[in-house]
């Protein structure tokens, strides 16, 4: 069984469409998405609708969809990123709120469990930055592996039976018995660690592996069209530098 797994595509179609055609080549059985399908960029109606064409597809609520449709508080959010989810609110069609709305905040599988931020008060919005933070995760994870999002950040945290948490080098994990996982799938739309790729993660159920992908996609194309709409100007040149 093999799952793509992806997450913060933040409206850009550009970067989407790029993982869409990697996908095509990755014979995936099931695809799962770890939510923020919109804010950010352009075209928030067009991401939706690629994303529900995936086939089988599992989702889940980033909280800028939840945003989006006012069952998130916009307060705590950065003036820019407020500014993008009120023009996002103008541009989604009924529908799709009506789909964004009914998003849950985690979903378990057989060996694994998702969601956006952080398994403890999923609807809290937690970021994983720290040890702290990766071990309290840890203390509320029943399953072997947890994949996250949310920080835009890709890792991969093994646990030990002991507790005691190591970041795994590289991009690339066999997942050993007795161990527990932290990942964090990054993000395809706003990359935040400097390579402005679009990311996502594949995970090969019966190889046990898991693997942090990379796909560039025309960046130019995205910035153009955040630029002719009245969205904040720094949303477009943040893509090419991958922050
Ligand atoms: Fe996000």
């Amino acid at each position: 069984m093999k799952y793509a797994l992806f997450a913060d595509i933040h409206s850009n179609l550009e970067a989407f469409q790029a993982v869409r055609e990697e996908f095509k080549k990755g014979k995936i059985d099931e695809y799962i998405c770890l939510g923020d399908i919109v804010g950010y960029a352009a075209n928030p109606n067009e991401c939706i609708k690629l994303t529900r064409e995936l086939n089988p597809l599992t989702i889940i609520a980033g909280n800028h969809d939840w945003a989006s449709v006012g069952k998130t508080d916009i307060d705590y959010f950065n003036p820019i990123a407020k500014e993008a989810i009120l023009w996002t609110q103008k541009e989604l069609t009924e529908e799709n709120k009506g789909f964004l709305k009914n998003l849950p905040l985690t979903k378990e599988f057989n060996d694994f469990v998702i969601v956006h931020g952080s398994l403890y008060f999923p609807e809290k919005w937690h970021y994983i930055f720290t040890l702290q933070d990766t071990k309290r995760n840890f203390e509320y994870q029943k399953k072997k592996t947890c994949f996250i999002a949310h920080s835009h950040q890709p890792f991969i945290i093994s646990q030990d039976r002991e507790g005691n948490c190591e970041t795994v080098k590289g991009t690339k994990v066999s997942l050993k018995d007795d161990y527990r996982y932290l990942i964090n799938i990054g993000s395809i739309g706003q990359p935040r660690d400097a390579n402005p790729a679009a990311c996502y993660c594949l995970y090969d159920a019966d190889k046990k592996e898991i693997e942090i992908k990379r796909t560039p996609y025309e960046i130019k194309k995205a910035q153009d069209k955040i630029i002719a709409t009245s969205l904040p100007q720094e949303l477009a040149w943040r893509l090419s530098l991958g922050r």
